[in-house]
């Protein structure tokens, strides 16, 4: 018997080595890399001559069928991962969330009914809590033992999501023992809404005032405290979507003290600002998302941040709302704008582009920041974050040359807009390996709902 499937002669690229090689696979795992590996009687023979082979991406932060700001995110586990399979994703890091007065396991299993039988490619859940007696601080330690190792905070969003201080306090101390990390949404939520009611009272009601009521200095603030609570709390910190230099900063200065803090940026934060909320009529509603979009000068900092490890991961923070319907609910009152925008597809083609085929970092340094970082900081390394035998076959063979204009379209998220429209990316994802099968070829989807399975992870402390 041979291989399952053998990608030959291409490009290997890890987070620390590229080589030419040939990638054997059976059973679903990478099981053989070397030269001239033995093809006789292989399932499958992919010539990847002049591409790269990358291990899958990962999005350590995605909001499928999500209800938030009195709708729903538009992309299911099946659309959303699909998409996410075109754009070289292959595994996903979603957010059950606890709502007040639940308990985290009805999170947890809801999350898994909304995945079941749906998902295309594997995915994994953080807890979203938003409601903190003493008895959910032990259910934590049971959902770390069923591989959901990672509690998403919110700074913002009084009366919805955001937790005062002291119990984010104990939730540190809690993540400080049982090893989990907690993933912190850092904006001073309270200080915003002053702001939004006095521009709600001066009829500031347009999209841009969603941006312009939400100072950098407010994101700095918080990533500052949420730094200063962690470091007493002898906890790790990984800050999700930052988006400006203030609050890089901050982050900046708490790795150079030595403290375990990380954090992701975006890509529309690398891409996009504050101009776009510009856009004529009601489509600046199209950028409405928070942290929300900045000064452009930000976006030359975040890519340096990226370059010297300042900042380690980029996800997307997909949160689609279509703008017919969804994101129209806020015509009139830019709070009633489902916060979130549309990126599962694009991350890894805007980040190669704006990386590597822009001279900014090399390739090795791009598969850390779109693979391996995220499974090493949530649980899913090695099987997941690399090209390594026993790891799983989730393969990227990329055409670093072809080229790609986005666009609504074209693009294969559920959403009827693409908030990066008409931006020419060069690389793009040829053939795509989830676990072994090829769901992705020719521009055409060759998976199967239901496939995708879900991965419990490691504690961020057992790596
Ligand atoms: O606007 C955003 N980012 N929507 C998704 C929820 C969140 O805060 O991540
Ligand atoms: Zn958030
Ligand atoms: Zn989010």
């Amino acid at each position: 018997m041979g291989f399952d499937t053998i990608i030959v002669n291409g490009t290997v690229v890890t987070a620390t080595d590229t080589y030419v090689a040939d990638v054997a696979i059976s059973g679903g795992k990478i099981v053989a890399i070397g030269q001239h590996v033995p093809q006789l009687n292989a399932g499958k023979i992919i010539d990847a001559t002049g591409k790269y082979v990358f291990p899958g991406g990962i999005d350590a932060h995605t909001h499928l069928d999500m209800p938030f700001g009195g709708t729903t995110s538009a992309d299911d586990f099946e659309t959303g991962t699909t998409a996410a399979a075109f754009g070289g994703t292959t595994t996903i890091v979603d957010f059950a969330i606890q709502y007040k007065g639940q308990d985290l396991r009805t999170a947890f299993d809801s999350w898994m009914k909304k995945a079941d039988g749906k998902a295309v490619a594997d995915y994994a859940f953080h807890c979203i809590m938003t409601d903190v007696p003493a008895a959910r601080l032990d259910e934590m330690n049971e959902l770390v033992r069923d591989g959901v190792t990672s509690f998403k905070l919110f700074m913002a969003y009084p009366g919805v999501f955001m937790l005062d201080d002291a119990t984010i306090f104990k939730v540190l101390q809690r993540t400080s023992k049982n090893g989990a990390m907690v993933c912190m949404h850092a904006e001073n939520g309270g200080a915003i809404d002053v702001i939004v009611q006095q521009m709600l009272a001066e009829g500031k009601t347009a999209p841009k005032y969603h941006a312009l009521s939400r100072p950098t200095t407010f994101e700095a603030e918080a990533v500052s405290r949420a730094i200063a609570l962690a470091e007493i709390a002898g906890a790790p910190l990984y800050i999700v979507h930052l988006s400006c230099d203030d609050a890089l900063q901050k982050v900046r200065e708490g790795r150079d003290r030595g403290l375990p803090v990380y954090a992701e940026t975006c890509p529309q934060y690398l891409y996009l600002s504050l101009e776009n909320m510009d856009a004529p009529g009601f489509e600046g509603a199209k950028y409405v998302f928070t942290p929300p979009l900045r000064e452009k000068w930000n976006q030359e900092k975040l890519w340096e941040g990226l370059k010297h490890d300042h900042l380690q991961v980029v996800s997307t923070d997909h949160c689609p709302f279509c703008f017919k319907e969804q994101k129209e609910m806020g015509k009139g009152d830019f709070t009633k704008i489902p916060n979130g925008g549309p990126g599962i597809e694009h991350r890894f083609s805007l980040i190669y582009s704006g990386g590597p085929a822009a001279g900014r970092f090399n390739v090795n340094r791009f598969v850390e920041i779109v693979s391996t970082t995220p499974a090493k900081l949530f649980g899913l390394y090695p099987r997941k974050g690399t090209i390594a035998i026993g790891s799983d076959a989730d393969i990227v063979v990329f055409d670093p040359k072809r080229e790609h204009i986005i666009s609504a379209a074209t693009h294969h998220m559920r959403v009827d807009y693409s908030m990066f429209e008409g931006i020419r990316v060069t690389g793009m994802p040829d053939i795509v390996l989830s676990r072994g099968k090829v769901i992705v070829e020719n521009d055409k989807f060759t998976g199967r709902a239901g496939a995708g399975e879900f991965i419990k992870r490691a504690t961020y402390a057992g790596l």
